[in-house]
């Protein structure tokens, strides 16, 4: 098969696929696998009730069913969803948002894929522009995600030392190069992998900095601010006019309705519009018709704070205490601060094998985690710092959870050993 430019970008071995493929792999062939690599949401009973009641509704209802399967909504999506989701956020925020500032993709994952592309790439005169991510590392779901090459730059972070077994990443402004040809900045707030929540602090500069030059600024909220709010730290949500505020429903625990949001100017609604026109007529109406009277009577935000932030905090401070167990103190170990999402990043110092060995050592061993070096999109330079880290899952039942770091414990501690006797 001939394959267009374009083709073999996308059906080359990505980062992304490798990794689905190998964790899909490696659960498919043992059941016994202590899962920590993957990013599905947690299956929360309470919020499953709740969408089921909200399923039967519309089941029950001749109208709403044949709405549910048998209507294409407009490019940018079910309008009935768009308007309570802007008076929502008016209410709550006094965002100055109405329908038409909104519009639903295919997972938030597509709506990247787009807006990367809407902005960044090669332009009729010529010009190369980039998305520029100002903090690595950063989520691997944007890597590939480029129609051109080499779509992304990135800069080290500055890594604050809070204590012996705890730290945190900040964007390193001085580095931050913002020129003619940056397309558009983007974070995730929380940080999958990391679990890092910029600070309110960092976001206005970066604000300050988009609006300076005129360009967006991207904030991929898919575990973040008004919902699923998987934020264990003080944050404040934002948005702006040159802001692009992604959301998504996979996080609340719907994950197979593939319903992004994104809000932004009525330019690039539009424009993301279009692109759903092209690529697939219209969104899926599901996610929006099972959420639509939460968004309508804010209860998607009490929830979120009141059942889905607490399940995964409990979950989160009982995964710290049995690293802190496990590791103990002697290990030059540590852990990103947990601020948000649900993923702890645990960096090994000087580790004397890669974090790839490791991830191999583990899954021998039938722990699955995440190699850190995947998540560094757009970092050009080599920095010994991404080969020493792991992202690790914590939402497996408690002794999952303890025989799963257990292991990992021991695998670390040898790795270390090795050199020491060699
Ligand atoms: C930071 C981040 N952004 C976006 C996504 C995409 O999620 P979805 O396409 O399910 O909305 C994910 C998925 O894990 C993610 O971790």
């Amino acid at each position: 098969m001939l394959l267009s430019k374009f083709g073999e970008k996308f059906t080359c071995h990505s980062g992304i696929l490798s990794l689905m493929d190998d964790l899909g792999n490696a659960l498919a062939g043992n059941d016994h696998m202590i899962m920590m690599g993957g990013g599905n949401p947690a299956h929360i009973p309470e919020m499953e009730d709740i969408f089921r009641q909200r399923l039967q509704c519309i089941l029950d209802s001749r109208n709403q069913f044949s709405r549910l399967i048998g209507t294409y909504d407009p490019p940018a999506g079910d309008q009935d969803f768009c308007r309570e989701l802007a008076a929502m956020l008016r209410r709550r925020f006094g965002w100055k948002l109405t329908a038409r500032n909104i519009c639903l993709t295919q997972g938030s994952q597509t709506a990247f894929f787009m807006l990367f592309n809407i902005l960044g790439g090669p332009t009729r005169s010529g010009q190369k522009r980039r998305i520029q991510l100002p903090l690595a590392p950063e989520y691997i779901g944007y890597s590939d995600c480029g129609i051109g090459e080499e779509l992304f730059a990135a800069e080290r972070p500055d890594i604050e030392e809070i204590d012996a077994h705890t730290f945190k990443y900040h964007v390193n402004f001085d580095a931050l190069n913002v020129n003619r040809d940056t397309a558009a900045l983007c974070i995730s707030r929380p940080t999958n992998p990391t679990g890092n929540v910029l600070t309110d602090g960092e976001l206005e500069r970066l604000n300050a900095l988009a609006k300076e030059h005129d360009i967006p600024l991207i904030i991929d909220g898919a575990y973040g601010l008004p919902f699923p709010e998987l934020i264990f730290t003080e944050a404040t949500p934002h948005w702006d006019e040159h802001v692009i505020l992604c959301l998504s429903l996979s996080k609340l625990g719907l994950p197979a309705l593939r319903t992004g949001i994104v809000i932004a100017c009525e330019e690039v609604i539009a424009a993301v519009s279009a692109m759903n026109a092209i690529t697939s007529l219209a969104p899926n109406s599901v996610g929006a018709m099972v959420t639509v009277d939460m968004i309508r009577d804010d209860s998607i935000m009490t929830m979120s704070q009141t059942i889905i932030r607490p399940w995964y905090e409990e979950r989160l401070a009982f995964a710290c205490r049995e690293f802190k167990r496990a590791l103990g103190e002697e290990l030059p170990w540590a852990m990103h601060k947990p601020e948000g999402a649900m993923f702890l990043w645990l960096w090994f110092r000087d580790l004397p094998i890669t974090s790839l060995a490791l991830y191999e050592r583990l899954k021998q061993r039938g722990v699955l985690v995440v190699s850190g070096h995947y998540f560094f999109p757009g970092l050009k330079e080599e920095w010994q710092h991404r080969h020493e880290c792991l992202r690790v899952t914590y939402t497996r039942d408690q002794d999952t959870v303890r025989r799963g770091i257990d292991i990992i414990a021991e695998e670390v501690r040898k790795a270390y050993s090795e050199t020491l006797t060699k």
